[in-house]
C-alpha cells in the first residue's frame, strides 16, 4: 500500500475547499490538515462528518497568522499545500476591499514565507515532492469581448478589487518560484457551481430565492457571459496539477460551457418547475405562479461588471490529460437536488451575519437580494 501524503489545505470549509478536502481524502492517498478561519463564508456542517477521521485534522486559524502557519509546517511536515482560503465575493470586494487585501494578498504572502522557510529545511527527496498549489481565478484576466478565450498567456487585467487581490497573490506566488525556487503551481479557473456553495453566489441564490418566492435578480440585461464548471471537475484538475503539473507553471481550467446569465437563470427555473413545481410548494401555492421564471427581475448592473469570461483549457488537457466530466444539464440538476436535500446546511448558511450584510450593503440597488460572482 502506498503511504498517504499529508497536505495542508487552506479554506477547506469554503465551497471549493470542502469539495477539495473530500476528493483528497476519498482518493485514499492524502491526509488533510485543514486551516480555516471560519469566516461568514464557511460552514462548519460541510465537513462535520470527517471529524474523528484519522485522515483529517481541522485547525481553526487565520492564514495571516505567521506563527500558526509556521507551526503547522513544523508539526505536520506536509508534502505540499493547496491554498484556497480567500475572500471570494466580488460584491463584497466592491463594498469593503480591505478584507481582500488582508486575506488574499497578505495572507498568501505569509503562507509563501512560511512555506519557503520550511522548504529549505527539507531533505532533497522531500524537496522534489513539495508543491505550493495556489488556486486562483480567471477574473485576474479582466473581461473578454464577443470573441476569444483566456489562456495561460493572457495578460493580467483585473477589474474588481477581488480580481486585483487575486492577481496580486498570483504574482507573489510566481515571484516566489522565480526568486527563491519554491515549487509553485497556479491554477486559474472559471466560475464553479455545485454542492456546498454559499448562498450569496448566483446559482444557490437563484435556487433558494425561487423556492421562497423571492425575486430572481439578474444584473443589467442578463447578457453577461460566464463559463461554468462543476466543482468536482475543478478539484480533479487541481489535484492533477499538484501531482503532475510543471513546477512554476500555470494552468487555465474551464469546462467550455459559456452561459448568458439570463439563460442560466431560466435553466434553473425549468429544473425547479420540473422537480418542485410552485403549485406543490406550500408557501407558493397561493401565489398562483405557473413557472419560477415569473420571479425573474432585471436589476441595476454591478459597477464595472465584466462582460464575458471564457477559458481555453487546452494546456491542462494536452499536458496532464484532464477533461471536464460532468455535463452542464446533469451538473445543474444535481446541484438543485443537493440544495433541496440539505435544508439544515442551507439554514445554517443563510442566517446571521449574511442576511445582515445584505440589508446594509447593497447600496447601488434598491432591492436587497441579488445575483453575484
Ligand atoms: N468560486 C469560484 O467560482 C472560484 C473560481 C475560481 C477560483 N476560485 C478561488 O478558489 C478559492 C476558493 O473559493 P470558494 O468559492 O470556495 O470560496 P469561499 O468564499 O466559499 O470559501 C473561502 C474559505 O476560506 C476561508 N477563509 C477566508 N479568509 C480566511 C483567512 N484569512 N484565513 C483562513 N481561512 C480563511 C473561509 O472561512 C472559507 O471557508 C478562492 O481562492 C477563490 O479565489 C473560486
Amino acid at each position: 500500500m502506498v503511504e498517504k501524503k499529508t497536505v495542508i489545505v487552506t479554506g477547506g470549509n469554503g465551497f471549493i475547499g470542502t469539495n477539495m478536502v473530500r476528493l483528497l481524502i476519498n482518493s485514499k492517498a492524502y491526509r488533510v490538515v485543514n486551516l480555516d478561519a471560519l469566516t461568514y463564508a464557511a460552514n462548519a456542517l460541510s465537513l462535520a462528518d470527517l471529524e474523528g477521521s484519522q485522515d483529517y485534522v481541522f485547525v481553526k486559524g487565520n492564514i495571516t497568522d505567521s506563527e500558526l502557519v509556521s507551526s503547522l509546517f513544523d508539526q505536520y511536515q506536509p508534502a505540499g499545500i493547496f491554498h484556497l482560503a480567500a475572500e471570494s465575493h466580488v460584491d463584497r470586494s466592491i463594498v469593503s476591499p480591505e478584507d481582500f487585501m488582508q486575506t488574499n494578498v497578505v495572507g498568501t504572502y505569509r503562507l509563501l514565507e512560511a512555506a519557503r522557510a520550511y522548504y529549505v529545511t527539507l531533505a532533497e527527496e522531500k524537496k522534489q515532492e513539495f508543491r505550493f498549489l495556489h488556486v486562483s481565478t480567471d477574473e485576474v484576466f479582466g473581461s473578454l469581448g464577443a470573441d476569444g478565450y483566456f489562456t495561460e498567456e493572457t495578460p493580467y487585467a483585473p477589474n474588481s478589487p477581488y480580481a486585483a487581490s487575486k492577481a496580486a497573490s498570483d504574482h507573489f506566488v510566481r515571484a516566489y518560484h522565480h526568486t527563491y525556487g519554491l515549487p509553485t503551481i497556479i491554477t486559474n479557473c472559471s466560475n464553479n457551481y455545485g454542492p456546498y456553495q454559499f448562498p450569496e453566489k448566483m446559482i444557490p441564490l437563484m435556487i433558494l430565492n425561487a423556492l421562497s418566492g423571492k425575486p430572481l435578480p439578474v444584473y443589467g440585461d442578463g447578457s453577461n457571459v460566464r463559463d461554468w464548471i462543476y466543482v468536482e471537475d475543478h478539484c480533479k484538475a487541481v489535484k492533477l496539477a499538484f501531482e503532475k503539473g510543471t513546477v512554476g507553471g500555470e494552468y487555465a481550467i474551464g469546462a467550455n460551457n459559456e452561459q448568458k446569465n439570463v439563460n442560466l437563470v431560466n435553466k434553473i427555473c425549468s429544473i425547479l418547475d420540473d422537480i418542485a413545481p410552485p403549485i406543490e410548494v406550500p408557501q407558493l401555492r397561493e401565489r398562483g405562479l405557473k413557472s419560477y421564471t415569473e420571479l425573474i427581475q432585471f436589476v441595476t448592473d454591478r459597477p464595472g461588471h465584466d462582460r464575458r469570461y471564457a477559458i481555453d483549457s487546452a494546456r491542462i488537457t494536452r499536458e496532464l490529460g484532464w477533461q471536464a466530466e460532468v455535463g452542464f444539464e446533469a451538473g445543474l440538476r444535481q446541484t438543485v437536488d443537493w440544495y433541496l436535500s440539505n435544508p439544515k446546511w442551507v439554514d445554517q448558511a443563510s442566517g446571521g451575519s449574511y442576511s445582515e450584510w445584505i440589508e446594509k450593503n447593497y447600496a447601488w440597488r434598491a432591492d436587497a437580494q441579488r445575483e453575484s460572482k
